[in-house]
């Protein structure tokens, strides 16, 4: 309740239009609680080709959490596992199950970052933090967003450690090829009935972030279930947060089905960009990745025409593509290919989005139902559609 509150305050306050008071200078990383970080270290490394980067634990005096971080081109993730039952991040685990807890953003000024955020109406979730050793200092605070979700900010400017002050490099002997995933295109939070517009608010108000496209229940719906979108993007276009909410339908929504495994607000997707979805794809379908089942023929006959003026450009091959079960989708100023993991975990919560963009901004509103549709025959084979 406090968190709303502190929205409704942030309103009070005077909106600053343009001017953007919080630069944001990309993804810093993604820190994931996670029930055995090992393990998961180990299947993000091989399945989805993250390198090891950096580990923190019992060895380098930490002890209570293990975290490791792994890193692929712009993205780094860090998994976290607590190291006995005193820690909080138990809550975290017996609530959620594995998930996402940061969405850290790389900033100038994270005291700054900080001040901005919060005399909007943020709620302080880590006051600014100076954090050094050998390799300099980093400055970080953090704020609370959506369910029980963080945004931290990282001021690294002096720093040139492997991560954070407290990690050491990770040397290991298992290093398995990468496979193209270059940096966070997009992440998406699902939030409860009712609650996208506030969440689209508090981007607006506290982060002064801009409504960049809206999706409602008549455009993103199947025959039995439906759901809303809003993407919500900073200034300079580099961070793009997505928020949905369920809408009502004949049967129970993927989103609905989030919020009852997830037990809450929080992250629903990763888009992770790459410059070649083919090669991407195939390597992490020979690594064990699970994706959400091809729709039917009729939707790859359909792609020219879906496509447009593009497909005059378009060099994929639609075959190769259908043998992947990649999708396809076209706005005025380009096109784009995606495809989705099955969720992760064993709750059917975070799963991964591989795009690659030929031009389009869109999120492939036009592959929606496909997609939804998709999703359904999964929920249907689960029992909670
Ligand atoms: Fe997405």
């Amino acid at each position: 309740m406090d968190k709303l509150k502190s929205v409704e305050y942030g309103l009070e306050k005077i909106f600053e239009g343009a001017q953007d008071f919080l630069p944001l200078l990309g993804t810093d990383y993604v820190e994931f609680y996670v029930g055995n970080a090992k393990q998961s270290a180990h299947y993000y490394k091989t399945a989805f080709g993250f390198q090891s980067w950096a580990y923190k634990g019992l060895e380098t005096g930490s002890k209570d959490e293990v975290s490791y971080v792994l890193a692929q081109d712009k993205i780094r993730l860090v998994l976290t596992t607590p190291l006995n039952s005193q820690s909080p991040i138990n809550e975290h685990l017996k609530k959620h199950g594995d998930g996402i807890k940061v969405i850290a953003l790389w900033v100038e000024d994270a005291r700054k970052a900080f001040e901005e955020t919060t005399r909007r109406g943020a709620l302080p979730f880590m006051e600014p933090r100076v954090e050094k050793d050998a390799f300099g200092e980093v400055i970080r605070s953090g704020i609370h967003t959506y369910g029980e979700t963080v945004h931290i900010f990282v001021e690294r400017k002096n720093y040139n450690g492997a991560f954070l002050p407290g990690y050491v490099s990770w040397k290991s002997d298992y290093n398995p090829e990468p496979l193209g995933l270059k940096f966070i295109d997009h992440m998406v939070g699902n939030v409860d009935w009712g609650q996208m517009n506030t969440w689209v608010k508090w981007y607006e108000v506290v982060m002064g972030f801009e409504n960049f496209l809206s999706f409602d229940d008549t455009q993103i719906h199947t025959e039995y279930s439906a759901l809303m979108s809003k993407v919500m993007s900073n200034g300079n276009g580099r961070i793009k947060f997505p928020i949905n909410e369920p809408a009502k339908g004949n049967k129970r929504s993927q989103i609905e089905e989030y919020l009852d495994f997830y037990e809450g607000a929080g992250c629903q997707h990763i888009a992770v960009a790459t410059d070649d979805i083919i090669t991407t794809v195939a390597g992490l379908k020979a690594r064990g990745v699970e994706f959400l089942p091809p729709p039917p023929q009729a939707y790859y006959d359909d792609i020219p025409r879906r496509l447009g003026k593009h497909i005059q450009v378009m060099k994929e091959d639609i075959k190769k593509l259908q043998d992947l079960s990649i999708l396809v989708d076209a706005d005025e100023e380009g096109y784009l290919l995606q495809i989705f993991t099955k969720p992760v975990e064993d709750r059917p919560t975070l799963f991964f989005e591989i795009i690659q963009r030929m031009g389009a901004k869109g999120f492939g509103a036009g592959n929606f139902k496909a997609l939804f549709e998709s999703i359904e025959r999964e929920q249907a084979l689960r029992g909670t559609l």
